[in-house]
């Protein structure tokens, strides 16, 4: 059976999962933490190697001043009380985006939780914070050019587009491409998350709000996606021909 190496998530619904109950947004967003749990249990029975969570975009700082406050506490208390199961299980955490607008508390807490599990191959979860597939494409050109311009006759000829090539330079230069995306919560969209790296990954929507998205749920997931036929731009012939 076709299993992924790399899955990513785009966790929507927790606030319609809450509203529905009644309750405040940030118990959706609670919920879903638990959510978080169960993936990474089933990645790491399922020997994926790679998952990436879309947790907080560039664009989530527009919400509501308390939510924001909310979401920031989560994942503070997330890091300080998953962080040694994390690291028993084999996990190795590392964090994407922008990290420089969280709290002073928030980066140091990523850090020590990134260097705590550094040594860890099992799985590498990786937490997209304050991260935009844009932001990621900017900063990986920018990365690239500073390393040009350190060698200054580089500078008089500008490469052919196809030989610049940005993906060591982009925050998840240490991964396979994500072979499988999955989004919860209805909508069909990649608002912003890995623009660059998703170019040829499986796109799977599922009405399943996040909080709702169990094992069983995940594991649908990856029965579609070992249905499909992956091409990357052959014919179905030639895809065929190479498996047998
Ligand atoms: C989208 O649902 C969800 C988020 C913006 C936050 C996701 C965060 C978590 C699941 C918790 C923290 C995660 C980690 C990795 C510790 P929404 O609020 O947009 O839902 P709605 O569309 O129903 O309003």
């Amino acid at each position: 059976m076709q299993e992924p190496q790399h899955v990513a998530m785009i966790m929507d619904g927790n606030g319609r999962w809450a509203k529905a109950r009644f309750l405040p947004r940030v118990a959706g967003h609670a919920r879903g933490v638990r959510r978080v749990r169960d993936v990474v249990e089933c990645c790491i029975e399922r020997n994926i190697r790679f998952l990436t969570l879309f947790a907080f975009s560039t664009e989530n700082w527009k919400r509501p001043e308390e939510e924001v406050s909310d979401l920031m506490g989560l994942f503070a208390s997330a890091l300080e009380g998953e962080i040694n199961k994390l690291w028993r299980n084999g996990v190795r955490l590392r964090v994407i985006g922008d990290l420089g607008r969280f709290s002073p508390r928030l980066q140091t807490l990523i850090a020590s939780a990134e260097a705590r599990t550094a040594a860890n191959e099992r799985l590498t979860l990786t937490v997209a914070a304050n991260y935009g597939g844009q932001w990621d494409i900017q900063q990986a050109f920018r990365g690239w050019l500073r390393d040009r311009l350190a060698t200054a006759e580089d500078i008089q000829s500008l490469p052919d587009p196809g030989d610049i090539d940005l993906r060591p330079y982009l925050s998840m230069g240490y991964a396979p491409d994500p072979d499988l995306v999955i989004r919860t919560g209805g909508e069909q969209r990649i608002s912003n998350f890995l623009l660059w790296q998703t170019a040829y990954a499986e796109l799977y929507f599922t009405d399943t709000l996040w909080p709702d998205f169990d094992g069983r749920a995940m594991g649908q997931a990856l029965a579609w996606f070992a249905q499909r036929e992956r091409r990357f731009g052959q014919t179905g012939q030639q895809v065929r021909i190479v498996a047998c």
